[in-house]
């Protein structure tokens, strides 16, 4: 059997951390300890005008590669999960595509909002299993700054930029959970929740962009709800327990969101990848940026069992089961 096994990881953040106290002194009408205690936020990342989406992607793919040791050239398929395009078109993976050189090789972004990155591997799994793609670079990234209403601070403290890409590559398994690679994933949408967590613009209703608006304690409520019972039947269908999970990689929107996902599945807190604490919610970025920081500083080992898991405007939500 195929497995989509994870050969390299790279990451980027832009520039230098903007700390809840900076944001303050930006005029934001908020407070350290209100962001930390609701959230886990401490800091976050902002690019600079001129660092556009596809400049983060472009960062986090080259490491990505040189991580695995092998060229642009030989990859497949490029897929980008965004939210937050360079421009409406052309795709945001079309011009990282080409910023590797990457010949003629398919490049398309994937809007899932900050399931994005769960959406995309599947699909990238997917194209590897039927034999339509040998190498695949997913990446999750995003310059979400650009989509906050800066006097809004419901919402303008959460987000943060970055991107994360991981290159997976074909490689024979024995078809059990013992393979390296995805095992499984999972998706899944509710449209009827549109409006609890939305841009309040677009090209085709307003020709404009609008900024980002929620309702957070609803969505709080549905992510903790939707991430625990996603991850619980993936475990369940793959006939493992929790005990068995090495690490929980959350999509990373708030330490309490995380905290209640964990405990609902019963995997304890020492075995949750946290990253929202210095990367603030970097949205289809989260994921990867958090796997690839666990897997830098040792603490994701090779043939390791992680579940990840996220949950997004939509609603989008997601799991899969990985072997790194
Ligand atoms: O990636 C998926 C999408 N996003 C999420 O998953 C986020 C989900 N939601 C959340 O994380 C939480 O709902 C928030 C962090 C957004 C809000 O936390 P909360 O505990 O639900 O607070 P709240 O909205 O009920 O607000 C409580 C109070 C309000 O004041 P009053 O009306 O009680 O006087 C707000 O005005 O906190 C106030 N508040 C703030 N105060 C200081 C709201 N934002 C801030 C702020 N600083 N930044």
């Amino acid at each position: 059997m195929i497995r989509s096994v994870v050969v390299g990881w790279g990451a980027e953040l832009p520039g230098n951390p903007v700390t809840n106290d900076d944001l303050v002194a930006r005029g934001v009408e908020t407070s350290d300890a209100w962001i930390a205690q609701r959230t886990g936020i401490r800091q976050r990342y902002i690019a600079d005008a001129g660092i556009t989406t596809s400049t983060l992607a472009f960062m986090a793919a080259q490491r990505a590669l040189a991580k695995a040791g092998v060229p642009a050239s030989s990859v497949d398929m490029l897929i980008v999960a965004t939210t937050t395009p360079d421009q409406t078109f052309p795709s945001t993976a079309t011009r990282v595509q080409g910023l590797l050189g990457m010949d003629t090789a398919p490049a398309f972004d994937v809007q899932a909002v900050c399931s994005g990155f769960v959406y995309a591997l599947s699909i990238a799994d997917s194209f590897i299993r039927c034999g339509q793609a040998r190498r695949v670079l997913v990446i999750g990234a995003e310059t979400f700054s650009r989509l906050l209403d800066w006097s809004d601070r419901n919402t303008c403290v959460l987000f943060g930029d970055g991107a994360g890409a991981l290159l997976l590559e074909a490689a024979e398994g024995e078809g059990t959970m013992a393979d390296r690679g995805v095992l499984s994933s999972r998706l899944y949408a509710d449209g009827s929740k549109n409006e609890l967590l939305c841009m309040t613009g677009g090209p085709s209703s307003t020709q404009d962009m609008g900024h980002l608006q929620m309702t957070g304690r609803e969505v709080f409520r549905w992510a903790v709800q939707r991430m625990a019972e996603s991850a619980i039947l993936a475990l369940e269908e793959a006939g493992i327990s929790p005990d068995q999970v090495d690490w929980l990689v959350p999509h990373q929107a708030n330490i309490r969101i995380l905290q209640s996902t964990a405990e609902r599945i019963g995997i304890p807190e020492e075995k949750v990848i946290i990253t929202v604490e210095h990367h603030g919610n970097t949205s289809a970025a989260s994921i990867p940026l958090a796997l690839c920081e666990a897997a830098e500083n040792g603490k994701i080992k090779a043939g390791q069992l992680l579940l990840l898991e996220a949950m997004g405007g939509g609603f989008t939500w997601g799991s899969a089961l990985l072997r790194w």
